[in-house]
């Protein structure tokens, strides 16, 4: 595969997607950035230009299927085919079960989980077409642990599991597809006390750089990686991995 790609990025308006698009920058690849927000997705290719790569910018909601099928014919029409899809739109909805409604848990399923869907039925079948195609599903160690707030980490547990679900269907492809489940990234939404619970609760002690992320995604992209395929790929210093009940550290 040649090594200039066009990579598809969604949420690339978002915190942890600065950290990918910078890596990704240097790459060579032109960076379709896709956000529910057009300005913010036009902010994200303008930074990635300005620093010397190839970006243009499209507006959709992933939940949208109708939208998401006017995304793929008009970044075909005019960038070419997609060869690589990074899923990383998705949203927080920081309620407790007993916050939540039936509205505002479907929300969430429908950004975080149908959203990678819609995009992975509309963009893979050129991947198809093609014989090599990268798909890279941002999930979270919330779906793997569980997590206080459910419409979040249900999405991601069945964000994880549609990856491994799609195997079958890109039996022979030449696409892999792979979830990557990050513990807490450094983006503006985490607070203080989460920065003092890594420290406190991660053996690295340490929080995700969105660069680390970036690299991951970068490697991922590379044909060396044509055997990383159906992984769940933690990215959380150790912590899920941890839990014990005589680990002397948890507090
Ligand atoms: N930040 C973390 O610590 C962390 C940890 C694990 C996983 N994640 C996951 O990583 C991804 C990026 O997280 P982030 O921290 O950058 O979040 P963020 O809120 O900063 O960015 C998310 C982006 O997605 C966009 N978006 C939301 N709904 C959309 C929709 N319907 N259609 C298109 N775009 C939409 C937003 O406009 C925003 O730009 C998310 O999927 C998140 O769940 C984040």
């Amino acid at each position: 595969m040649s090594p200039s790609l066009n990579v598809l990025v969604t949420g690339a308006g978002g915190g942890m997607c600065r950290g990918i698009n910078a890596r990704l920058a240097g790459s060579g690849h032109t960076i379709v950035c896709v956000d529910l927000d057009a300005q913010s997705s036009e902010a994200a290719a303008q930074a990635i230009r300005d620093a010397g790569g190839k970006a243009v910018s499209f507006a959709a909601d992933v939940a949208d299927e109708a939208a998401v099928g006017q995304l793929h014919a008009e970044v075909t029409s005019t960038v070419g085919p997609v060869q690589a899809l990074v899923n990383a739109a998705g949203i927080l909805d920081r309620k407790f079960l007993a916050d939540s409604t039936a509205e505002s848990f479907r929300r969430a399923l429908d950004v975080n989980l149908v959203g990678p869907f819609n995009l992975i039925k509309a963009f893979s079948p050129g991947m198809i077409e093609a014989g090599w195609g990268r798909i890279i599903n941002i999930a979270s160690i919330a779906g793997v642990t569980g997590y206080p707030y459910p419409s979040y980490a249900a999405s991601k547990a069945g964000l994880a599991n549609l990856t491994r679900s799609l195997l079958e269907d890109f039996w022979g492809t030449g696409i892999t597809i792979n979830s990557i489940c990050p513990g807490v990234v450094d983006t503006p939404m985490v607070i203080q006390e989460v920065r003092d619970q890594v420290r406190r609760r991660v053996p690295t002690q340490s929080i995700i750089d969105p660069a680390e992320i970036g690299a991951m995604i970068a490697f991922l992209l590379t044909d060396e990686a044509r055997n990383v395929n159906g992984a769940d790929l933690l990215i959380d210093g150790g912590a899920t991995q941890l839990f014990s009940l005589f680990n002397n550290h948890a507090d």
